[in-house]
């Protein structure tokens, strides 16, 4: 996996771009967000939080396109809403539909001054 993948997207952000206030880091779930264009997605679990490109390796459209529900009941699985492509939530690995042998575009992200930060 190239983890550098999300800087070739148009409009990657660069390092130490605000995503959200760190009051307002989603605890549980998944949230879309909209960075001058860069469509990121955060997923929250007790333990971590993680953040891909919300663009879904099948056709590169938004995960959240057709309905923001695409985090599995157990937390476990992202399921694409347009054509069901399924990715592992803690990996963005796809693992079963249309995501077979693809995988979301990791992004790092740190709090950092009382912000969540793209880095
Ligand atoms: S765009 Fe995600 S499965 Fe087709």
């Amino acid at each position: 996996m190239n983890r550098d993948a999300w800087r070739d997207f148009p409009g990657a952000p660069s390092e130490g771009t605000h995503i959200c206030a760190e009051t307002e880091v989603p605890q549980a779930g998944v949230t879309s967000h909209d960075l001058d264009g860069f469509p990121l997605l955060l997923v929250a679990s007790a333990e971590v939080l993680r953040a891909y490109v919300n663009a879904c390796p099948h056709q590169y459209l938004p995960l959240d396109w057709r309905s923001s529900n695409i985090l599995s009941a157990d937390g476990e699985t992202l399921r694409c809403s347009n054509h069901d492509a399924g990715f592992d939530a803690c990996t963005g690995q796809g693992v079963d539909g249309l995501g077979q042998g693809c995988a979301l575009d990791p992004v790092p992200v740190t709090v950092r001054d009382g912000w969540l930060v793209i880095g």
